[in-house]
C-alpha cells in the first residue's frame, strides 16, 4: 500500500505533466522520464533533457492492458497472451501504431513500445493521469539508467520538474523488449523476462536479436555506459590485467564475482553470484565504481548461461562503449 504522502505526489506529478511537465518515476526496471504521451512538446522535451537524438523512439507507459487498444492497431494475439500473463511487468511489446500516437514518440516509425510497469508508484501515477506516458530511462542519453531518486538528480538535476521517489528499483536493468510487429516475435533487448519464459506462454519460437537495422537506441552496440572506460575480461585474466596495469600507476576498479585475489589498491565491488540479484545491484556499483575517479573498470565476465543473458548484453554494451572511447591504455 502506499502511504497518503505519495499518493498525494502521485496526484503533484500528474497534474505536472497534464501541464506539459516532466516528471520522473520508478518503474520495477529502472527510473523513467516521462511526460504526456499525447503532448508533442512536452514529449520533445524529454530529447532535450536527456541530449537524445529524435529517431529513437520511447516507450508509452499505461496503466491496464486494455490500454493496448487505444495505442496500437492489427493487434495480433500474441500482444494479449503476453500483456494479460506479464503485465504489470518488464516486458515491453512493439506493435504496429494507431494514428493517435505522436510521430514524435515513435521517432517516425510505425510502430510503437507499449509496457504497464509493475511498481505500485509508477502504476498510481499512470491511474492518476489517466493517458499515456512516454518515458525513457531518466539517464543522460548512452549512459548507465537510474535505479535510485539520487540517481536521476545526479543525471538530470534541473531538467525535471518532479521526481517520485520510490526507493531502489527491485529489477535493476531494463525491460525485456520484444517485437510483435512483424507477424514473427524477435527479441530485441533481453530483460527479466527470458526468451524461454515468452516461448513457453507463446508456444512458438521468438527469434533473437542481430538481424537487420537496428531500430532500438538499446540496441546501439555501445549503450549503457559508465564515463570510465569499461573492460569485460575472463577471471584470470582481469587478475593479470590489475596487476598489470597497478604496476604501471594506473588507478583501477574492478566488478568481481568469483575473483577474490587482486592487488592491493583497487577499488573491487563483489558482486552476488545470484543472476537477479547481480542485475538489481548492477548500475549502482558502476555509477559507484565511475565516481572512484578510476582509469578503467575491469569487469568479469558472468557466465554463458541463458540466465545471465541480459546482465552479459548490458556489460557488453558497457564495454564497446569503453573501446570506442579509448582509455589510453596500451593493451
Ligand atoms: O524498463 C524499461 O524499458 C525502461 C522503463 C523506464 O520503462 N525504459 C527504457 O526506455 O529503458 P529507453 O528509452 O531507455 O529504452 C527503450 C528502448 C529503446 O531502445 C527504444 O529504441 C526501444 O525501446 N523502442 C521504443 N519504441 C520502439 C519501437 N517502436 N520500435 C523499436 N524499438 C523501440
Ligand atoms: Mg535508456
Amino acid at each position: 500500500m502506499l502511504s497518503q504522502e505519495l499518493r498525494n505526489q502521485t496526484q503533484t506529478a500528474a497534474a505536472i505533466l497534464r501541464q506539459g511537465g516532466l516528471v520522473a518515476f520508478p518503474t520495477e526496471t529502472v527510473y523513467g522520464l516521462g511526460a504526456d504521451a499525447e503532448n508533442p512538446q512536452a514529449v520533445a522535451r524529454i530529447f532535450a533533457a536527456k541530449g537524445r537524438p529524435a529517431d529513437h523512439p520511447l516507450i508509452v507507459h499505461l496503466a491496464s492492458v486494455a490500454q493496448i487498444a487505444h495505442w496500437a492497431e492489427d493487434i495480433p494475439p500474441a500482444a494479449w497472451t503476453l500483456s494479460r500473463h506479464f503485465w504489470p511487468g518488464p516486458l515491453t511489446l512493439i506493435l504496429r501504431r494507431s494514428p493517435r500516437v505522436p510521430d514524435i514518440v515513435t521517432g517516425g516509425q510505425d510502430t510503437v513500445g507499449l509496457r504497464v510497469p509493475g511498481h505500485p508508484l509508477a502504476l498510481a501515477l499512470l491511474e492518476a493521469f489517466g493517458g499515456g506516458i512516454a518515458a525513457p530511462s531518466a539517464n543522460r542519453f548512452g549512459r548507465v539508467s537510474p535505479t535510485t531518486a539520487a540517481h536521476v538528480r545526479e543525471e538530470l538535476g534541473e531538467n525535471v520538474d518532479f521526481i517520485l521517489d520510490g526507493g531502489p528499483c527491485r529489477v535493476g536493468i531494463e525491460s525485456t523488449i520484444l517485437d510483435l510487429s512483424t507477424g514473427r516475435p524477435r527479441l530485441l533487448r533481453p530483460g527479466a523476462i527470458s526468451v524461454a519464459e515468452i516461448e513457453a506462454i507463446l508456444d512458438e519460437p521468438v527469434t533473437g536479436a542481430g538481424q537487420g537495422a537496428p531500430r532500438a537506441p538499446g540496441m546501439l552496440r555501445a549503450h549503457y555506459a559508465p564515463r570510465t572506460p569499461v573492460w569485460l575480461l575472463s577471471a584470470d585474466v582481469l587478475e593479470i590485467e590489475a596487476r598489470r596495469r597497478l604496476a604501471q600507476g594506473r588507478r583501477i576498479a574492478a566488478l568481481t564475482l568469483s575473483v577474490t585475489a587482486l592487488p592491493e589498491g583497487c577499488d573491487r565491488q563483489a558482486m552476488s553470484p545470484d543472476p537477479t540479484d547481480y542485475a538489481r545491484e548492477l548500475y549502482a556499483r558502476l555509477r559507484a565504481l565511475d565516481a572512484t575517479g578510476c582509469d578503467a573498470i575491469l569487469v568479469e565476465a558472468p557466465p554463458q548461461e541463458a540466465a545471465w543473458q541480459a546482465v552479459r548484453d548490458r556489460l557488453e554494451r558497457a564495454a564497446r562503449a569503453g573501446l570506442e572511447q579509448g582509455d589510453g591504455a596500451d593493451a
